[in-house]
């Protein structure tokens, strides 16, 4: 059977697109990625996906009608064939009309247990809360922020003396171990 392709949208950094960049070379991976397209043409995830030889694509939304700028968007991913997209810290809100185009095939992943947290900021309010657990969801995308439902979580333990950054690179870790795995589980049902 064929692989799903899979686009993912990044704003920055893109280390959960490389884990599924780099998930998606196993022999049994049910998905290939088959653009990674960002809002920002500077984001260092472009280039690192540029040079292992991924289709990459770039627009910048500025002086653009969100609905054109989508459109961009829209048909970058249809003109490489993609099926299902993978929002990877892509920093911008999909309008409705998007959503809709893609219904149940767009899934984000979430640095909380939602539905705690949803938004920005979410271990500051996970520190300030003095929660004992924080961690990460990946769920499919609808027209509520991080409302649609959750397909997986993984836990991490808030430790004495934690930061905000260091409760993120905790759960960034656990991030790039539940993305890929669950992304596979939702493409193989
Ligand atoms: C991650 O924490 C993700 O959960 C959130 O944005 C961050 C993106 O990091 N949506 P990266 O660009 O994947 O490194």
């Amino acid at each position: 059977m064929g692989r799903t392709r899979v686009g993912i949208l990044i704003s920055g950094r893109g280390s959960n697109m490389m884990s599924l960049v780099e998930a998606s070379r196993g022999a049994d991976c049910p998905y290939e990625i088959g653009l990674v397209a960002s809002d920002r043409p500077d984001a260092p995830g472009l280039a690192w996906a540029r040079d292992q030889g991924i289709a990459t694509f770039a627009q910048s939304p500025r002086g653009m009608a969100k609905a054109d700028y989508e459109a961009t968007i829209d048909s970058a991913l249809r003109e490489h064939g993609v099926e299902a997209i993978a929002l990877a810290g892509y920093m911008r809100l999909l309008s409705d009309a998007f959503v809709a185009r893609w219904r149940g095939r767009i899934l984000n992943i979430h640095p909380s247990l939602l539905p705690r947290y949803k938004g920005l900021d979410t271990h500051a309010r996970a520190l300030a809360a003095g929660d004992t657990t924080a961690g990460c969801s990946v769920h499919v995308v609808t027209e509520e922020l991080d409302g649609g439902t959750v397909l997986g979580q993984a836990e991490v333990p808030i430790l004495p003396g934690d930061t905000p950054e260091s409760l993120a690179e905790r759960v960034l870790a656990a991030e790039h171990g539940l993305y890929p795995r669950i992304l596979a589980d939702f493409l193989r049902h």
